[in-house]
């Protein structure tokens, strides 16, 4: 234990403005320096440090403390890590207190364990890289997979040499104590006391602190009698309960996007990342336990499970999910095409539609189990009501209120019962659970009212990453915008319904949003889009450049400027971005005009889709306010806004199916 003196003395030498420096970058203003806050995305500053007080604080999102706090919050450090972190960084010696003679012997056998694991992870990377076996046989076959050096290196990768005892020999001669190395499993405890991993890759297993736990291995070659993965065993710094593979390199991504992907081993986690989706972890060699998931709420409430199709998969991790929602967790669920898992699907589209699939792919987890088990029960009536308990059993789980009755109406039309049924089985559920707890009974509530269990939690909403998502917003639609530009007047030939036909690019652009009633947010891309309108009316397709290069905007012309100096390769961009070789022109233009049709058109409408929910929101607060007497009132305006909001995610997901249909060939 690290004595009070020793904190004293790092409180006092630590400097705000460094420890927070070494994250953000400041800029004085005043007395304070001001920079932009590392917990929540905005463009503009309202995160302020304050020398001399030694304390931060952001306007925005309201986090403040000193130093410790910083790094806590930060790199998500306990009090003691963050002590040591420091200590380490201003050079001061730690004192600990007095421990018996047991703890600290205890303390110092881990420790030694976490050294050895550290000097063995460092050599499994050095015989991939400086060995010419390890290049020959492992550094191929990782770059063969897609992964990158950087990807490699940031997973610290490595590689176990084919001949035996070779850890065993480097471990001798750094003088490591054979006990130590067999608790690691690293060498067998058998009699001939040999290397344990042998002519694998390896994949070192990181403590939320990035320390070296343990270690997975994947054989090269397919042999009888060897499995495909080797890990390492449970030890007393490897509690396989309180790790997740891919937190360490994960876990600022997960607190800034608030949401945490799950997927189900090691490849999926590093492909996955290295396709720009880095909020990703997994519970690898172990089903999720109550501990992971609560390693996963110090960093987020929101979960979504990856699933390859596979129904098997799903059956079984219904237990885990009850679980996560159990501990207040929001659970959705994306389901891959078939043949295809997180990684398979990952390396062969790009960050943008694959962020695009996951976020609109996602569907609520209890919705999807209804439409899982409805699928199965078929017309059995008997087992229709099973899986009617079932779901209430789930559904009384969630304990926010608001999500609740959402849900409720969900499944319910899912799984075609009268929304009522399911209320007053959940009812019974959690009027047993009240009562089971020896606290008073509310006088019977409905479920679609206010019931007070534990309290509602306030409405604690993050500050919306708008910044980020117009900028998104915006460069999707002047990409539309370009095409229309630079291909508008090329002909495109519509074979494949009753009659054939051929138009203009330009007339198909503006088809496409006029059938959907899109318009384009953004200002500039509106410039633009009422001078085509009127191209594309008085069919002078072939003078749309010449005409907006004298448009009378600037920023038009400089934008259409911008479009031209830079040409745009089709097939350049098919090809290397999704690994096709491409026919013909004329497929690919519609094929990009479809993608970033479809991008603009979802966009547009999980923006409105949003706006439905804010409404909803209020709405909420105002029913509360009014009490439940006018509950049917408000009742209604809710579910006229969720029918409007549930048209929206039908045709999202319409566009998503599409949209995965046009890229993933
Ligand atoms: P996979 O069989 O997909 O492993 O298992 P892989 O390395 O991705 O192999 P290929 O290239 O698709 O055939 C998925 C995850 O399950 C865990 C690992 O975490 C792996 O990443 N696993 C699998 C084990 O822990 N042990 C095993 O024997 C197999
Ligand atoms: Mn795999």
């Amino acid at each position: 234990m690290i004595t009070p003196e020793t904190i004293q003395r790092v409180r006092d030498a630590a400097r705000i403005e460094e420890v927070v420096g070494d994250f953000v970058r400041l800029r004085r203003r005043g007395a304070n320096l001001i920079g932009l806050c590392p917990f929540h995305n905005e463009k503009s500053p309202s995160f302020s440090v304050s020398p001399a007080k030694g304390i931060f604080k952001c306007f925005g999102c309201g986090k403040a403390g000193d130093s410790l706090g910083f790094l806590m919050e930060v790199d998500q450090l306990t009090y003691p890590e963050a002590v040591r972190k420091l200590a380490e960084r201003y050079s001061i010696d730690i004192e600990e207190r007095q421990q018996s003679p047991e703890e600290q012997e205890q303390a110092q056998v881990k420790e030694t364990l976490f050294q050895i694991n550290e000097a063995v992870a460092n050599w499994f990377q050095a015989q991939l890289w400086e060995t010419e076996e390890g290049q020959i046989a492992a550094l191929s076959y990782f770059r063969e997979r897609g992964f990158t050096d950087e990807t490699i290196r940031a997973f610290r990768l490595g590689y176990a040499p084919k001949s035996w005892n070779n850890l065993g020999d480097y471990a001798k001669e750094k003088g490591y104590k054979e006990e130590y190395l067999q608790t690691l499993g690293l060498i067998s405890k058998s009699e001939r006391k040999t290397d344990v991993f042998r002519e694998r890759v390896m994949f070192p297993i990181l403590g939320t602190s990035g320390r070296v736990l343990g270690f997975g291995g994947r054989y090269l070659i397919k042999k009888e009698n060897s499995p495909k993965y080797i890990n390492s065993p449970e030890s007393e710094i490897y509690l396989k309960r309180e790790v997740l593979y891919g937190l360490f390199q994960g876990k600022q991504r997960i607190i800034k996007e608030d949401e945490c992907y799950l997927v189900e081993g090691y490849t999926d986690v590093i492909s996955l990342f290295q396709a720009g989706v880095e909020n990703v972890v997994s519970s690898s060699g172990t089903s999720l336990t109550s501990e992971q998931i609560r390693l996963i709420r110090r960093f987020t409430k929101k979960v979504t499970l990856l699933y390859d199709g596979d129904a098997a998969g799903i059956n079984a991790s219904f237990r885990g999910i009850d679980m996560l929602l159990e501990e207040g967790m929001e659970v959705r669920v994306v389901l891959f095409p078939d043949g295809d898992d997180p990684d398979s699907f990952a390396r062969k589209t790009d960050t943008e539609a694959l962020k695009t699939f996951l976020n609109h792919q996602a569907q609520n987890f209890l919705a999807f189990k209804a439409n899982i088990l409805m699928a199965e029960a078929a017309n059995d009536p008997l087992k229709k009501a099973e899986v009617l308990r079932q779901m209430a059993d789930s559904l009384a789980l969630i304990r926010d209120n608001f999500s609740r009755i959402t849900l409720i109406q969900d499944c319910a039309q899912r799984m075609e019962v009268p929304e009522e049924m399911l209320v007053s089985e959940i009812n019974r559920r959690i009027r047993k659970r009240i009562s089971e707890r020896n606290q008073p009974e509310p006088e019977q509530p409905e479920a679609g009212e206010a019931i007070e269990d534990e309290g509602t939690p306030a409405l604690n909403l993050p500050e919306p990453a708008q910044s980020h998502k117009e900028i998104q917003r915006e460069a999707a639609q002047l990409g539309l915008i370009r095409l229309a530009v630079l291909y508008g007047d090329r002909i495109l030939h519509f074979s494949e319904g009753e009659e054939p036909f051929s138009i203009s690019a330009l007339t198909y652009i503006i088809d496409e949003l006029a059938k959907d009633e899109i318009q384009l947010p953004s200002p500039l891309a509106q410039s633009f889009l009422e001078t085509l309108d009127i191209l594309d009316q008085e069919e002078r397709w072939s003078e749309i450049q010449a005409v907006l290069i004298g448009h009378e905007k600037p920023e038009v012309q400089h934008k259409v400027l911008d479009f031209l100096q830079s040409p745009y390769h089709l097939s350049q961009y098919w090809e290397e971005r999704h690994n096709i070789i491409t026919d013909r022109e004329d497929t690919l233009l519609k094929k990009t005009l479809a993608h970033s049709l479809i991008t603009v058109k979802m966009n547009v409408l999980i923006d409105r889709a949003d706006a439905h929910r804010e409404r909803l929101k209020v709405l909420q607060e105002e029913q509360r306010a009014a009490g439940p007497e006018k509950l049917e009132e408000f009742q209604h305006q809710f579910f006229e806004i969720l029918v409007e909001i549930a048209k929206i995610q039908k045709l999202v997901q319409r566009f998503a199916t599409e949209l995965s249909r046009v890229i993933i060939r």
